[in-house]
């Protein structure tokens, strides 16, 4: 094997034309513990970690095997039973008449890149709940506060002062709008009730908020949905689902957005529909930062985060969630 092969920075796997590895490099041996005679006619599918939904291997084998070249992340399991991340690349090698023989894998070790993802988007999450708590008790108590004086100075210049009443009855007005504000703003930055409820009543709540507030009618269904094991799924779910309904509302000139969850053995589904204009590739490397955290949020549960036209041209966004087996 090429010196180069032997001492790439990046793993590098080559498996025959049924997967089985026919050669590692020793990258490879010092990323996952594996020594090449480890693995030596064995399936990479030894490091998989269980995180990932069955269709996600489907896939990738479907998209080798017809020739094509497969891009994407692993949540994988060294040897001593640690898990990490690798971003891989997999193109299958054919021989002069075109036929599959061999695949080659080349990937690279992810782990700290997703550590320090994982941290921003942890920052991103405590600041917004310290600003939506800040928001609430603080600027929504001081209004509250206010509109309950202005309303007792109606009473007091009813009668010497009627001129005056309407204008105060109309700062009431105003500051009981501007209540009405802040909480909604605060309950996007802090669902409170998503901690405590979970994301079933957090996601309809968020709905019924929608369709006060705009003109797109939000629809929910839930199908066999339980509280997920690990809080911090609910949350990155959740914002996957805020952030495609904030783009259906900016984006998307839809009359209706439907949200569906649902959990199917091990599998959590969410899905966000609109019947819009329909999001272009193109689009999606616009400048904003939504898509890119929705994906950066989904990669973090090892969910896999889809976004496209659908059938009927609006958007689909939709993020598959492995539950490990046993939980
Ligand atoms: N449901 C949708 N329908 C139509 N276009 C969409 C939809 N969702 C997103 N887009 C398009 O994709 C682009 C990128 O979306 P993204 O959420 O990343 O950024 P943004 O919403 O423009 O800004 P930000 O999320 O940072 O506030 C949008 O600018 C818009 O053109
Ligand atoms: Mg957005």
């Amino acid at each position: 094997m090429a010196s180069a092969v032997k001492q790439s920075p990046v793993s590098i796997i080559i498996t025959d034309a049924q997967g089985n590895i026919e050669y590692s490099n020793p990258k490879f041996t010092q990323v996952t513990g594996y020594m090449a005679n480890d693995v030596l006619g064995k399936n990479p599918r030894i490091l998989k970690s269980g995180y990932s939904p069955a269709g996600f291997y489907k896939k990738l084998w479907k998209k080798i095997t017809s020739g094509e070249t497969w891009q994407g992340e692993f949540h994988n399991k060294k040897k001593d039973g640690t898990f990490f991340w690798e971003s891989a690349v997999i193109s299958p090698i054919k021989n002069p008449l075109g036929t599959v023989t061999h695949f080659l894998a080349v990937k690279e070790d992810i782990s700290e890149k997703k550590e320090s993802e994982k941290k921003m988007i942890d920052i991103i999450e405590e600041g917004q709940r310290q600003l939506g708590r800040d928001l609430h008790d603080g600027l929504g108590q001081e209004l509250t506060g206010i509109a309950f004086m202005a309303k007792s100075l109606v009473q007091k210049v009813k009668k010497n002062l009627p001129d005056e009443t309407k204008n105060i009855e109309m700062l009431v007005d105003h500051v009981n709008r501007s209540i009405t504000q802040v909480k909604n703003i605060s309950k996007g930055l802090y669902p409170a009730n998503l901690e405590q409820d979970g994301l079933q009543t957090a996601i309809k709540s968020m709905a019924e908020n929608v369709n006060q507030l705009y003109p797109v009618h939000c629809n929910f269904n839930f199908k066999n949905v339980k509280r997920l094991p690990d809080p911090a799924s609910e949350i990155h779910l959740f914002r996957i689902a805020q952030e495609a309904l904030n783009n259906t509302i900016k984006h998307a000139r839809a009359k209706n957005v439907t949200i569906n969850l649902s959990q199917i053995k091990n599998i959590v589904k969410l899905q966000i529909i609109d019947d819009g204009i329909g999001i272009g590739e193109s689009m999606q490397k616009n400048k904003g930062l939504g898509l890119s955290i929705m994906k950066n949020r989904a990669r973090l549960i090892n969910a896999t985060l889809d976004v496209r036209l659908n059938d009927q041209g609006g958007t689909l966004v939709e993020c598959l969630l492995g539950l490990r087996k046993g939980i």
